[in-house]
């Protein structure tokens, strides 16, 4: 496709060929000249209409690796403020002679939206609660270089998953690759539709921790949500938060991942997140392997 809209578009292989293309792109940016020639005719606008710093930063480090020209667009300092319109941003941006957009935007579905109206190949980089398809790739990436598959690893998706785009395309993405996945929290943070995607909901957190090979722990969305509806933040990491106590009890090493960015202390404790058990920083670094990728594998698909 012209488009990264959503894991839901991409089949087996699209994913297979990303994570393998990202593999030679891991090599070259842990050479002593991380650069290369791959997009130098492309110049890339990164449209951020929400915060960021890992998606922002390594989208703009993979396009920099990759020697496109590179332009960076915040919402918050930009003339949207004065009442300016999604599409009509979007085409002034374009009119610089932009060939493609990797967007962030609050609202699920903005992505699929420009994509009808711009004429530009687009990057999700997280639309809303919907989808977020390159941190779903890394996720992949991160498990199957520890493990060296994806294929047959169980893995629990723990919190807020009514309010998670990273929890959605995890899911699609790897359920495509082969893994069991579980995910494991409140019945007020659980979507009624999970088990329309084939996915077993387990609300106790040590259950759940006992079943899996990878723990993914995600954040309290609280800028999504309307709090009056939702455990506290205390009871919500008295149930469901993961500390060092309930980790060395479990029958087996499991390993610990987290999309970023971490609220210490609520979801996850500093003890486990810093634990020779947590790849969450190898995450982070895959991301710049991923991106470059992606970003590789759309340019050459732009008709
Ligand atoms: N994981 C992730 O999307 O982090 P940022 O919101 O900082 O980009």
């Amino acid at each position: 496709s012209k488009h990264l809209l959503g894991i839901k578009d991409l089949n087996t292989k699209d994913i297979e060929l990303i994570l393998e293309t990202a593999d030679t792109f891991k090599d070259v940016i842990n050479r002593p000249i991380k650069k290369v020639p791959s997009l130098r005719d492309i110049t890339i606008a990164n449209i951020f209409f929400e915060n960021s710093t890992r998606t922002k930063l390594s989208f703009e480090l993979a396009q920099k690796r990759l020697s496109a020209d590179v332009i960076n667009f915040a919402a918050s300092s930009s003339s949207v403020s004065k009442g300016e319109t999604l599409i009509d941003t979007v085409n002034n941006i374009l009119s610089m002679k932009v060939d493609m957009v990797v967007m962030r935007h609050p609202y699920a579905g903005a992505g699929v939206f420009l994509s009808k109206h711009i004429n530009a190949q687009i990057v999700n980089a997280g639309d809303g609660a919907h989808e977020h398809p390159t941190q779903a790739l890394l996720d992949a990436f991160s498990i199957r270089e520890k493990y060296g598959d994806v294929a047959g690893k169980k893995v629990v998706i723990v919190g807020d998953i009514l309010h998670s785009r990273v929890a959605l395309s995890n899911i699609l993405c790897l359920q495509k690759l082969g893994a069991e996945v579980k995910v494991c929290g409140p019945t007020t943070l659980i979507p009624k539709y999970i088990h329309t995607l084939g996915v077993k909901v387990e609300h106790d957190l040590r259950k759940a921790l006992n079943w899996c090979d990878v723990a993914n722990m995600l954040r309290i969305q609280l800028e999504r949500q309307d709090i009056k509806y939702f455990p506290s933040l205390r009871e919500y990491s008295m149930m469901y938060g993961l500390n060092k106590q309930i980790l060395d009890s479990l029958d087996k090493e499991i390993t610990i991942m987290h999309p970023g960015p971490i609220n210490r202390g609520v979801e996850i404790t500093s003890d486990v997140a810093d634990s020779k058990q947590s790849i969450i920083l190898d995450q982070v670094e895959n991301g710049v392997a991923v991106r470059m990728a992606v970003l590789y594998l759309l340019a050459s698909q732009k008709q």
